[in-house]
């Protein structure tokens, strides 16, 4: 029987207890699945067949791939996914349109005429690391409130006050699901942030925009792919490597981990 691991860190077990459980139990079967935490790995250990990696770190999906070990998502994905210099590069590349962004990292400046702009820590999640700013001032206090992380500015796209996203879910490289967040009270439509969603339908050209992001990336098992929706189209954002799929069950009441379990199944 194949052995699959699970592997959570110990806060995002406790966010998602409920749908480990499911996961693991949907595998029941068809190979020895377990729930690992990730502080909790020290070699020597027995390496998994498959390791459904649920907690953001590039570097140990790395790992297990270079130990013979197949990693959902591909660990091409997940640093990609990772680091959203590297995903509007991504976008660049494959010709689909993004809010123009300054890497502040790497010394960019940001023109005055360019502001008001929203600034975002490369590798964070959740619209946490994620404010506005209106001038030089927010900006200079944004870097030091974030001088523990690498940042990026990014025009802003609405008015500042409130939020229109589009996230599709594209699971085995196929879109599964698209869902609308709206908020009114924040720019940031994050679910995690009192988002609200809303079941979608994606146009032809929306789901082409999908597909050459998700070819661009290289074979991937479950993601999320995230748009700013604006009046002249939609506008690539990121994508969610360990997406999460609680807005598939509250838009739709899809049994998601269900759906992902038989998806992994599929794998073995
Ligand atoms: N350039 C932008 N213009 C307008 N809204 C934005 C922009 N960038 C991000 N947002 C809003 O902020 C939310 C969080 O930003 P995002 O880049 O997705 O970071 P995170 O990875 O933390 O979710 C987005 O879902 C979107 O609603
Ligand atoms: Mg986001």
């Amino acid at each position: 029987m194949k052995k699959i691991w699970i592997i959570y860190d110990v806060p995002q077990y406790e966010n998602n207890k409920w749908f480990a459980k499911r996961l693991k139990d949907g595998l029941v079967g068809a190979g020895e699945a377990e729930v690992v935490m990730k502080e909790d790995l020290k070699e020597p250990f027995e390496l998994p067949d498959v390791a459904v990696v649920r907690t953001i770190d590039p570097g140990l999906s790395e790992y297990l791939e270079s130990r013979g070990v197949r990693v959902v998502n591909p660990a091409r994905v997940s640093k990609i996914c990772n680091d959203k210099r590297l995903s509007y590069e991504l976008a660049k590349s494959c010709g689909i349109p993004f809010q123009e962004y300054y890497d502040l990292e790497a010394g960019k400046e940001v023109p005055p005429e360019a502001f008001p702009v929203v600034v975002k820590t490369v590798s964070g999640h959740g619209g946490k690391g994620v404010v506005l700013c209106g001038n030089l001032y927010d900006l200079s206090k944004a870097g030091d409130f974030f001088k523990n992380d690498k940042i990026i500015a990014q025009k802003l796209s609405g008015d500042g006050k409130s939020g229109r996203d589009m996230r599709v879910y594209v699971l085995g490289g196929k879109i599964y699901k698209a869902v609308l967040r709206v908020s009114k009270k924040d720019f940031r439509s994050n679910y995690s942030l009192g988002g609200k969603a809303l079941p979608a339908e994606l146009k032809p050209e929306e789901e082409a925009m999908v597909y050459k992001i998700v070819e661009g990336l290289g074979p991937n098992d479950l993601i999320g792919v995230d748009f700013l929706v604006t009046d002249e189209g939609l506008l690539f954002n990121e994508i969610e490597d360990v997406v999460g799929m609680r807005m598939l069950y509250s838009v739709y009441g899809i049994d998601a981990a269900a759906v992902f379990a038989d998806y992994i199944k599929s794998l073995l």
